[in-house]
């Protein structure tokens, strides 16, 4: 027997295996847009749990596994036993005999991992305070989608150095583009983390003009993420140079892209002539979402396919 695939972090997959993901996404997509049925998972079950709220990861999940031809069954911890203490681990082996697929939202990236350790299905990432992969999955395929190969160009991040972030700089390792990255003091990436990218990977600008200057694409997050609420007031006023705005695009490459993994607030990270404007691709980078987990579900249940 194969040995269970999980997707706990980008660097779960090998370049090699998100390449393959990326050119299946294009072939899903083209089906499923022309209303081709493709149902490779009928009878398969996916089970997501989610202790943080969502709107697109939910939705493309579900609306996904549906159009694979398979359920999806929607978990919230608060209605589960996992709120009054259920092992992490009991709740994998349970959970994991009753379906073939399980997504998980919540907080800590160590939660996944124990119900990865204890499932007999592969397990999926669906945002963690350390990692959002399924984001960059997406990210990544519209940017080829819109520009063709990522390798080789300049991805600016200005914002928090949170888990989207985490995820983009294992993503500049992996496939081989440069990310700049630009935090407010205090909020710098872990220099585990930095020191983790080797330089032709990654660089740090104090001054998120300097980072913005000739990247391919410019991307950002909330400056406050889901379970961070506590420090909002201070968050705002750290980052008030960090907003992308008009100037930070005028100093990117001539045809530079913007994206935002969403939900956004406009006049806080991004102001809204960037978001609402013409370099932005954030409504197709969300509906990549569906695509790229469609791949990402029938690679983790069928290997690779050809057909
Ligand atoms: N980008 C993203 O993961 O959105 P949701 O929080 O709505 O799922
Ligand atoms: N960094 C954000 C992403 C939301 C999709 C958060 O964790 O809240």
């Amino acid at each position: 027997m194969q040995p269970v695939r999980h997707f706990l972090q980008l660097r779960d997959l090998s370049p090699d295996e998100l390449g393959y993901l990326f050119e299946r996404t294009r072939i899903i997509k083209e089906r499923s847009k022309s209303y081709q049925q493709y149902w490779p998972l009928q009878d398969r079950t996916l089970v997501m749990i989610f202790e943080k709220p969502s709107t697109r990861t939910r939705l493309s999940f579900e609306a996904g596994m549906y159009q694979l031809g398979g359920t999806a069954i929607y978990l919230n911890t608060r209605d589960s036993q996992l709120d009054r203490g259920e092992a992490v681990e009991d709740a994998a082996q349970v959970i994991s005999r009753m379906c073939d697929l399980v997504m998980i939202r919540t907080f800590e990236q160590s939660m996944i991992e124990r119900f990865a350790a204890n499932s007999r299905v592969p397990v999926i990432n669906g945002l963690t305070n350390d990692y959002h992969p399924c984001q960059i999955l997406a990210d990544i395929y519209t940017y080829i989608e819109k520009r063709g190969s990522i390798r080789g160009k300049t991805v600016a991040w200005i914002g928090d150095s949170n888990n989207v972030c985490n995820t983009w700089l294992q993503a500049a390792a992996l496939l081989d583009f440069k990310l700049h990255v630009s935090t407010p003091p205090g909020f710098e990436v872990a220099p585990e983390r930095l020191g983790a990218c080797a330089a032709s990977h990654v660089r740090s600008f104090a001054d998120p003009m300097d980072a913005a200057r000739g990247a391919d694409l410019v991307t950002t997050d909330v400056w406050t993420s889901m379970g961070f609420e506590a420090e909002n007031a201070e968050r705002v006023r750290a980052f008030e140079n960090w907003q992308v705005d008009a100037a930070k695009m005028a100093v990117a490459a001539d045809d530079a892209l913007f994206m935002h993994c969403l939900p956004a607030h406009r006049g806080e990270e991004v102001s809204a002539d960037v978001i609402d404007g013409p370099r932005s691709v954030v409504w197709d980078e969300a509906e990549n979402r569906l695509h790229t987990q469609k791949a990402l579900m029938e690679f983790l249940l069928l290997n690779r396919v050809n057909d």
